[in-house]
């Protein structure tokens, strides 16, 4: 079972009282967080899933009420999304290294969400939102991908009105390299001249909520500006270590560890995979975004 936590209720008007119920999975995460703010903002009624209560943290002051389950087990979804109008969904395994859990892309975007739909299905929810990658559909022999085309495919088909959206990369996805960089350790993987749009997740959360009034969509949407990879590295290097080079690692010696990677750590190796399909091609998306990676590094720098 699953517990539920409310928060102090904000006072009633008739405008709350027209909310719509929404319940966000995925609120603890870069993009969740961002979703959770826009719908408050918005004047949605809001209710999240964290899997345990010391994640609540900031979003105490955000939300309307917490639900605390743990979304890999079946069991304690049941009944999950009851008297829900919409579900959003920006729940997955973490790209970042820097994330070692046992569970898989498999295990978490497409299993638990599978789960959730079910749920939302059950319930007779009017609206899921989904957040999949930008181009999945292409490389289905890569995990990541595969999971994310696989689960868009589920909500398509499952009668429920959706609203896929598929960015490319996040600005939070390069918050890893902030460190790298401090520590001289940021690389350039191959020529780095693939080029991509990578959007801040505080402008793909926007999308997102209005998305909600939208009929079965399907919306592929980037930032504002194209960067090469080794632009992107420049930026990171330049705003937070200038006097350290960024370095320089073939393309061939990257690759060349993924074979023992699948074998002894495989979680891992659809990280890495993943990583190496995106550097060699150009990945850009809708220009739509309205925050430049110059100055959200700049303001993450100083967080
Ligand atoms: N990052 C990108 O550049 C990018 C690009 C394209 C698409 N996407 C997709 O966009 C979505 C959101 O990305 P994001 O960067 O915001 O992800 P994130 O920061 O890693 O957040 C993922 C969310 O999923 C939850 N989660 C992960 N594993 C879980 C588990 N085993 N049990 C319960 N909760 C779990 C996390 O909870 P905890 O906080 O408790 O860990 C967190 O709330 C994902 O589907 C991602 O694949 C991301």
């Amino acid at each position: 079972m699953y517990s539920d936590v409310d928060c102090t209720p904000n006072e009633t008007s008739d405008d709350n009282r027209k909310m719509k119920k929404l319940l966000l999975f995925g609120a603890t995460g870069n993009l969740g967080k961002e979703v959770a703010k826009t719908a408050k903002q918005q004047g949605y009624d809001l209710t999240v899933v964290v899997r345990n209560k010391s994640k609540t943290g900031q979003l105490t002051s955000i939300t309307d009420r917490f639900i605390v389950a743990d979304i890999t087990k079946r069991n304690q979804l049941t009944d999950i999304c009851n008297g829900f109008d919409i579900v959003i969904s920006t729940l997955g395994k973490s790209v970042s290294p820097n994330e070692t859990s046992r569970q898989s892309f498999n295990d978490i975007d497409l299993i638990a969400n599978s789960n959730i739909l079910e749920e939302a299905k059950k319930s007779g929810v009017k609206k899921f939102v989904y957040v999949s990658a930008f181009h999945c559909e292409k490389y289905l022999h890569l995990e990541y991908f595969r999971v994310h085309h696989e689960f868009s495919e589920r909500l398509k088909a499952s009668g429920v009105n959706y609203s896929i959206i598929k960015p490319p990369a996040m600005f939070s996805a390069f918050l890893d390299m902030i460190e790298m960089a401090k520590r001289g350790l940021l690389s350039n993987i191959g020529k780095g001249d693939k080029r991509t749009n990578p959007i801040y997740e505080g402008d793909l959360a926007n999308e997102c909520v209005n998305s909600i009034k939208d009929d079965n969509v399907t919306k592929e949407i980037g930032g504002r500006s194209i960067y090469t990879r080794r632009q992107l590295n420049k930026i990171i290097q330049e705003e937070v270590c200038p006097e350290k080079n960024v370095k320089n690692i073939p393309l061939w010696l990257f690759k060349f560890s993924l074979p023992v990677l699948k074998v002894i750590k495989k979680n891992m190796y659809d990280k890495f995979a993943f990583f190496a399909a995106v550097m060699q091609e150009d990945t850009i998306a809708p220009q739509v975004g309205q925050m430049k990676f110059e100055d959200y590094i700049k303001m993450k720098r100083k967080i």
